[in-house]
């Protein structure tokens, strides 16, 4: 049986770190045993907000490096960047014509930036550019253009996917014809959250991560920075509810917790202690990763010949797209 089309983009707007590892990009590698799998850079989707050249270059590669660092296979996964298949670019103004404007009132990172101005009493669209107003529209481009199924992605990009289906169906019922192959959300469910260094859900913007590829020293230093309070180290302590066991759990063995919450209650145990067995979990688990991903990003030529033979592939299934979608406008 011909198996679906599973399609993701990722945006290379910050240095990765353990919350995306085990939300994201852990997840879709799993995926591509099961789906005929595209998964993209999305370059373009990062200018919008990154305007210094050196940053959006360096993010790119570490975007690259980490995943074929964990094993995305390019013989089995086309992986490219989005900049390089400039139909998605042809795609995007054909997909404009048929958008309402409305889609893009209601997309949410519109909304969310726009209310903000007028809650602190600026004008509506202050700040705000076309790239992120019409996001969605680019997005849908991303998709549609691959004959995408499901497009496997966290919950806050759910809209998004169900515009794209909106869009391609606006069209597929203009015409008359299946055109487009309308693309479902795959929603990864959180399983659980990742905890960050302050006890919120790990993320950029709580400026709490973790970066997965840091050296081992520096991997230590973030480490020790985990909040905790004040209990003295005789104190026995709970482990159901502290930060540094529940990333523990993340990269050890059942038998290995188990251990480790026999020290937390048996009391006598320091959080410097239990910060140095994270430490050391999260150091051996990133070890052989870390070397795979050091040499990819001393190696940028090969990244880069990787991307672009997948962007090659990536542009035959794009071209007969685009073709097929001029013929039936008229405009061929
Ligand atoms: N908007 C997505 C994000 O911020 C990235 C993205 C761009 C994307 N194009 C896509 C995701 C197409 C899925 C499909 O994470």
């Amino acid at each position: 049986m011909k198996k679906e089309v599973s399609l993701t983009g990722i945006k290379p707007s910050g240095t990765i770190h353990i919350g995306n590892y085990f939300g994201a990009v852990k997840p879709a590698l799993e995926l591509t045993q099961n789906y005929e799998s595209r998964y993209f850079i999305a370059d373009y989707h990062a200018l919008n907000t990154i305007k210094d050249a050196k940053l959006l270059q360096q993010l790119i590669y570490e975007v690259a490096a980490t995943w074929l660092a964990f094993g995305l296979n390019t013989d089995e996964v086309l992986f490219y960047r989005q900049s390089k298949v400039i139909e998605t670019f042809e795609l995007a103004t054909f997909l404009s014509a048929f958008t309402p404007k409305g889609f893009m009132n209601r997309a949410h990172a519109y909304k969310a930036a726009s209310s903000l101005n007028i809650q602190e009493g600026k004008e509506v669209d202050e700040g705000i550019n076309m790239g992120l107003y019409t996001y969605p529209v680019l997005m849908a481009a991303d998709i549609l253009l691959f004959n995408t199924n499901v497009v496997p992605v966290g919950k806050d990009q759910k809209q998004h996917i169900e515009i794209a289906a909106d869009i391609g169906q606006i069209i597929n019922h203009k015409y008359n014809k299946d055109l487009f192959v309308i693309p479902k959300p795959l929603i990864r469910e959180e399983t659980e959250t990742i905890i960050g260094l302050d006890g919120r859900k790990m993320s950029k913007s709580y400026d709490n991560v973790i970066p997965l590829f840091s050296t081992s020293k520096n991997l230590r230093k973030t480490v020790m920075k985990i909040v905790t309070n004040s209990q003295s180290v005789e104190e026995p302590k709970d482990p159901s509810t502290c930060y540094i066991f529940s990333l523990y759990k993340l990269f050890s063995t059942k038998e290995e917790q188990d251990k480790l919450k026999e020290r937390y209650l048996a009391g006598g145990m320091g959080w410097g202690h239990a910060k140095e067995e994270l430490f050391n979990a999260i150091d051996r688990f990133l070890t052989p990763y870390r070397e795979k991903y050091n040499d990819l990003m001393n190696n940028k030529d090969y990244i880069d010949q990787k991307l672009n033979e997948g962007a090659e592939k990536a542009k035959e299934i794009a071209a007969q797209t685009m073709s097929r979608l001029r013929q039936i406008v008229g405009i061929n």
